[in-house]
């Protein structure tokens, strides 16, 4: 069970103190972002391009979230763990919704489920806030949406569709989300949004103005390396780091040097 809770992202906002999430995906790398301090683990629908090499997020199933979130619950004693809804887990209706949102939390041990969608998800907020699953919604670049959106674009740049997304805010906030998270807009319209909501914000290439920061793990340590979006910072390079000792261990097999005696039996 986490002790973080969506009543500490609340405490923080208020308190003016950062909210920090990450993604994880398994027990190894769950365990590590948890011993980190990391207040927040999102088990996010990027898994389908970060750990199963797809093009995008959209095949990504219910049942490979479930799974992928069942590892990362077991790793964890203090983050609080959100499970993201994957493409057309919730877009078939409510029932579908609730009853996937469910799973996150009596299959995968989430504490929370996040969401892609503005207006459209209202009545999917308010359904699900009913039945006490709390949800963390997500505007402005919406992964899901990428057809319609023709590719991963930052949003909110006309003054009609920044005006469009501080609406979409204010509406989820009031269906009920206990806190929002802005993906690829510009700093100021993110700095607005933060300002005028009472829930915490999450910002991932939003700027520096939101409640708090999200990334998605394998860019922040550099294991993925595909595509660097602008608004990824790279803290270590563990995909060199992983390379060489699988190197080192290949030349040392062909050279015989290992295994060596302090490796074997007597
Ligand atoms: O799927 C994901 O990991 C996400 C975050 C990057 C916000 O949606």
């Amino acid at each position: 069970m986490s002790t973080f809770t969506i009543h500490d992202f609340l405490k923080k906002k208020k308190e003016g103190r950062k909210i920090t999430m990450l993604t994880a995906y398994d027990y190894p790398f769950a365990s590590i972002v948890d011993e980190a301090g990391i207040d927040v683990i999102l088990v996010g629908d990027s898994l389908g391009m970060v750990v199963q090499g797809l093009e995008n997020t959209l095949p990504v199933t219910m049942d490979e979230m479930i799974y992928h979130t069942k590892m990362v619950t077991r790793a964890v004693k203090n983050a609080m763990v959100i499970g993201d809804m994957p493409f057309m887990s919730y877009q078939t209706g409510i029932e579908d919704a609730l009853r996937n949102a469910g799973r996150f939390l009596k299959e995968g041990g989430a504490a929370a489920i996040k969401m892609e969608g503005g207006a459209e998800i209202v009545d999917h907020i308010r359904a699900m806030t009913r039945s006490d699953i709390p949800v963390m919604a997500h505007i402005g670049l919406t992964p899901q949406s990428i057809h319609r959106m023709g590719g991963y674009k930052v949003q909110g740049r006309t003054e009609e569709a920044a005006n469009k997304l501080i609406e979409e805010a204010h509406i989820v906030e009031d269906a009920g989300a206990f806190s929002l998270i802005l993906e690829a807009i510009p700093m100021n319209l993110a700095k607005r949004i933060s300002e005028e909501l009472s829930i915490p914000t999450i910002g991932i290439g939003a700027g520096p103005h939101c409640d708090g920061q999200v990334l998605v793990l394998h860019d922040v340590i550099g294991l993925f390396d595909r595509f660097v979006p602008k608004f990824v910072k790279k803290y270590s390079h563990v995909k060199e780091d992983a390379l060489k000792a699988v190197k080192a261990y290949r030349d040392e097999i062909e050279q015989g040097i290992f295994p060596s005696e302090e490796q074997s039996f007597k």
